[in-house]
């Protein structure tokens, strides 16, 4: 087979690591899908693939902006009447960034047959500190005090089984009315225990977006109290969001059932 592989960028360039202001200065654009200018990826939008895998990250409960920006581009025609299979790498906290991004892939007239999702290792509360120092210093490894952060080396070295089964079934990747390939596989296994804090979060992101935006673009003077407050807003609410959904979900899977299961299964849709 033949694999045209695709780095995709936008300008500005994000940092990694990040420093704190642009980290906080991207949520605004993010919530509200305003992307970047996309660089070009050199796909040429006549050309046609059997299979596209977009590998892609969540951002503040959004798509990434540079996946966003990919969706504003020309060359996104590339996706039209074909199978598409995501992979996503986030913190558990991903269910609206999945339902945008069917969206996304949906109105450039891909068809979106299997999501497979990477969660950070050592849950949600400790993730609450891993994550931050991962993003912001680029360390993975154990410390002193806190365990490894990102996905952990054997869910990566597992995601071969998703490999195996493509390469098996190559021959149905362009078949008329794409099915699931990866179904059986689980390709993803999220706990519902981050349902609650995505919630609350979305509230006060969507809130705090469309104030900043209302103060003017990112690095602008302006919008930089609010991002402070937010930042704040964050850091404070988060844990005891954590701990609240912590001890509300079990009783909110027993009232209902069908919103919070207690795992969600591969939902392409
Ligand atoms: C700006 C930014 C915002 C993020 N927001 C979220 C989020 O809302 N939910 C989530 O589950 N993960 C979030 N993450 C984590 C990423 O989805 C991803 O897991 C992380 O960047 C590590 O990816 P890597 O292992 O490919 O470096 C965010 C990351 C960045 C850089």
């Amino acid at each position: 087979m033949e694999i045209s592989w695709r780095a995709i960028e936008t300008v500005p360039r994000y940092p990694y690591p990040w420093r704190v202001r642009e980290f906080f200065e991207c949520m605004p654009e993010a919530v509200n899908g305003e992307p970047p200018t996309p660089v070009p990826t050199g796909l040429d939008p006549a050309e046609r693939f059997d299979l596209v895998i977009i590998g892609w990250q969540v951002w503040f409960l959004s798509p990434s902006l540079p996946i966003q920006a990919f969706f504003t581009a020309a060359e996104a025609v590339v996706l039209r009447g074909t199978r598409v299979i995501s992979v996503t790498c986030c913190r558990e906290i991903c269910q609206r960034a999945q339902a945008r991004m069917r969206m996304l892939i949906r109105q450039a007239g891909g068809v979106l047959t299997d999501s497979i999702v990477l969660t950070h290792q050592g849950g949600s509360m400790v993730g609450y500190l891993t994550a931050p120092r991962l993003m912001l210093s680029g360390r993975r490894e154990a410390g002193a005090l806190l365990p490894a952060a990102g996905v952990a080396q054997h869910d990566i070295d597992g995601l071969a089984r998703f490999g195996v089964r493509l390469r098996k079934t190559q021959n149905r990747w362009a078949e008329a009315e794409p099915g699931s390939l990866l179904a059986d596989l689980a390709p993803t296994d999220i706990n519902t225990s981050a349902l609650l804090p995505e919630m609350i979060g979305a509230a006060v992101m969507t809130l705090f977006a469309r104030v900043a935006r209302r103060c003017g673009r990112p690095g602008g003077l302006l919008r930089l109290p609010v991002i402070g407050v937010f930042m704040l807003t964050l850091v404070i609410l988060l844990p005891v969001v954590l701990a609240v959904s912590a001890l509300l979900t079990p009783v909110l899977r027993i009232l209902l059932p069908s919103r919070f299961p207690r795992r969600t299964a591969n939902a392409p849709g």
